[in-house]
C-alpha cells in the first residue's frame, strides 16, 4: 500500500489511500450530499486518499443525466468547500462521478444501478441520505436486486428513530437485510478530530486517568452551545427539539467518551461495549433536574431575528431549543459525581467544551486566608480546539502566601504548527466506512439504550404538559438552568467563543 506524504510547515499528515470503492449516495441531490458528502469526497480525492478507480454514484428521484449531476456536484464543491477548486483535480474527480435516477419505493432505476455496480471487485457502500421512512424500502430493494452481498455496507444518518420503539423497529428492518457489521450509523460528533482527542487525552496519558473518578472529580460539565437558530429546519426541528436532536446522540456520545472505562483495545466492539455500559448505568433524570427553554426574538441593529415559535411557525409550540440537565452514572467509578449537560440554539457563542472540575485538596496547609482552589481541566471541542488546565500557584510578590489559579493553556493549532489540515467529520467517517472500521459509528444496542434513557424524560414533559421557558437570544440559556447549578453550590462555565 502506498503512503502519500503531504508536506506541512511543521506537521506532516499521513494519508493512506483506501481500497477502490463504489459509493452509492441515495439522496444524492439532497442537502447533506451537497453540503457535506460530495465536498468531503472531493477533499479526500485531492488529498490522494480516494483511488482513481473508485466511483461515486448519485441516486435520487430527480430526473438528471450524468452531465447534469456532475454540474450539480461541481456547484456544490464551489459553494460549500472551495470557491476556486483546481480545474484539473475537479475534472478528474467529476470523471469518477455518475448518476442514476431511481425510485426508492418503485422499480425504476434499479436495473441500471445493478448493472453499474455488478461484478466490480471493490468495496461497495450505500449511503442512505434520505428520510428514515425510506430505509426499509432501500434495504429491501438492494437485497432484491442482489446488491446486498455480505461485504456491502450501508450508512445511515440520524435521526435514528424518534424513541425506543421506532429505533427498535428501524434496527429490526435493517437487520432483515444486513448484519450489524454492515451497518454504519453516523453520529457526526464522533468524526470530529477533537472528540477523538478526548480518547487520546484520557488513554494516551498517565497523568489524568488515576484521578478520573468520583474520589477526585467534583463534577463534569458538558456544554454544546450554538449561535444559529433553527433556520429553515423548523418543520423537522419542532418535532424533535434539543433532546432528540442533540442530547440523545451528540451529547450522549461525549458523555460516554468522558466517562467510560478504558477499553482493552481501540477496536469497534471494545470501545462500543464500554460506551454502552455508561448509557445503561445512567440514572433516570428527575423532573427538577432538567430545564427546557425556547429562544425569544432578538432585535438586532438591522435585522430582527425571529423567536423560536416564529421560526417554526407555531405560536404554541412546546418544543425546546435549549436544555440543561443533571444526571449521575451509577457505577463504582462515578457514584456521587454529578454530570451536568446543556445545549441550545441562539446562545451567546458557538462553543463546545467538556470541563472536569476536580475536588479541593483534602487539607490546606496555607490556612483559610489562602482560599479554596480547584483544578479545572477544560477540553475545548470547537472552535479553538485545545486544552486548558487551571493550576493553583502562589500570587507573585512579597508578603504572605496567597494563592491564585492560572491557566496552563494549550491550543492544538498552535502546538501543532498552526497549519494542520482540517478534516471534516464526514470525510473521516466516509473513509472509515470504506476501510470497514466501525469504531466511530453507533451500534444498534447503543442507540436503543440512549432512547431508553431519553424516552421517560420526554414522556414526563408530555404528561405534565410542560412548556419550555423563554430565554433571550444571545444569552446562556434559561435562568433556571443557572439555578440548577447554584442549588448545588456550583456554576456553569462561561460560554466563550
Ligand atoms: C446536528 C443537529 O446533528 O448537529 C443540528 O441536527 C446541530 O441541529 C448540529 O446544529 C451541530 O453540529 P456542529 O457540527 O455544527 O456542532
Amino acid at each position: 500500500m502506498t503512503v502519500v506524504q503531504e508536506a506541512m510547515p511543521r506537521m506532516v499528515s499521513r494519508v493512506i489511500p483506501v481500497d477502490p470503492f463504489d459509493l452509492v449516495i441515495f439522496g444524492g441531490t439532497g442537502d447533506l450530499a451537497r453540503r457535506k458528502i460530495l465536498p468531503g469526497l472531493f477533499r479526500r480525492y485531492c488529498a490522494g486518499q480516494m483511488p482513481p478507480t473508485s466511483r461515486i454514484i448519485g441516486a435520487a428521484r430527480t430526473d438528471l443525466d450524468v452531465a447534469g449531476y456532475r454540474q450539480m456536484v461541481a456547484e456544490a464543491i464551489t459553494e460549500f468547500s472551495d470557491p476556486t477548486p483546481p480545474t484539473d483535480k475537479l475534472d478528474a474527480f467529476l470523471a469518477q462521478v455518475c448518476y442514476v435516477a431511481i425510485d426508492a419505493k418503485g422499480e425504476s432505476g434499479w436495473a441500471e444501478l445493478q448493472q453499474l455496480t455488478e461484478g466490480a471487485d471493490r468495496v461497495e457502500a450505500y449511503y442512505f441520505s434520505v428520510a428514515p421512512t425510506l430505509f426499509g424500502d432501500l434495504a429491501e430493494r438492494l437485497q432484491l436486486w442482489g446488491m446486498a452481498g455480505d461485504e456491502a455496507r450501508i450508512v445511515v444518518e440520524k435521526p435514528f428513530g424518534r424513541d425506543l420503539a421506532t429505533a427498535k423497529a428501524l434496527n429490526g428492518t435493517l437487520a432483515k437485510y444486513f448484519n450489524e457489521k454492515q451497518i454504519y450509523r453516523i453520529d457526526h460528533y464522533l468524526g470530529k478530530e477533537t472528540v477523538q482527542n478526548l480518547m487520546a487525552v484520557r488513554f494516551g496519558n498517565m497523568l489524568f486517568e488515576p484521578l478520573w473518578n468520583a474520589q477526585y472529580v467534583d463534577h463534569i460539565q458538558i456544554t454544546v452551545a450554538e449561535t444559529v437558530g433553527v433556520g429553515g429546519r423548523g418543520e423537522y426541528y419542532d418535532k424533535s427539539g434539543a433532546m432528540r436532536d442533540m442530547v440523545q446522540n451528540h451529547l450522549m456520545q461525549l458523555l460516554c467518551l468522558i466517562a467510560m472505562e478504558p477499553p482493552a483495545r481501540f477496536d469497534p466492539d471494545a470501545v462500543r461495549d464500554e460506551k454502552l455500559k455508561v448509557i445503561r448505568a445512567l440514572d433516570p433524570v428527575l423532573p427538577h433536574h432538567i430545564m427546557r427553554g425556547q429562544y425569544a426574538a432578538e432585535i438586532g441593529n438591522e435585522v430582527q431575528q425571529p423567536s423560536y415559535r416564529e421560526a417554526v411557525g407555531d405560536p404554541r409550540s412546546k418544543t425546546e431549543s435549549f436544555i440543561a440537565l443533571k444526571t449521575h452514572i451509577s457505577n463504582w467509578r462515578w457514584a456521587g459525581t454529578p454530570f451536568y449537560m446543556r445545549t441550545g440554539k441562539r446562545m451567546s457563542a458557538r462553543s463546545s467544551e467538556i470541563t472536569v472540575v476536580f475536588k479541593e485538596t483534602p487539607h490546606s496547609i496555607f490556612g483559610e486566608e489562602a482560599g479554596k482552589h480547584r483544578n479545572v481541566l477544560s477540553i475545548r471541542l470547537q472552535p479553538n480546539e485545545g486544552i486548558t488546565l487551571g493550576v493553583t500557584i502562589k500570587e507573585p510578590g512579597p508578603g504572605g502566601m496567597r494563592l491564585i489559579d492560572v491557566p496552563l493553556d494549550m491550543s492544538f493549532a498552535e502546538a501543532l504548527g498552526g497549519d494542520i489540515e482540517q478534516v471534516d467529520a464526514y470525510e473521516r467517517l466516509i473513509m472509515d466506512v470504506i476501510r470497514g472500521n466501525q469504531t466511530l459509528f453507533m451500534r444498534g444496542d447503543e442507540v436503543e439504550a440512549a432512547w431508553a434513557w431519553t424516552d421517560p424524560i420526554i414522556h414526563g414533559w408530555e404528561a405534565r404538559g410542560e412548556v419550555p421557558k423563554p430565554y433571550d437570544s444571545g444569552s446562556d440559556g434559561t435562568t433556571d438552568s443557572h439555578e440548577l447549578m447554584r442549588r448545588d453550590g456550583r456554576k456553569w462555565r462561561e460560554v466563550k467563543p
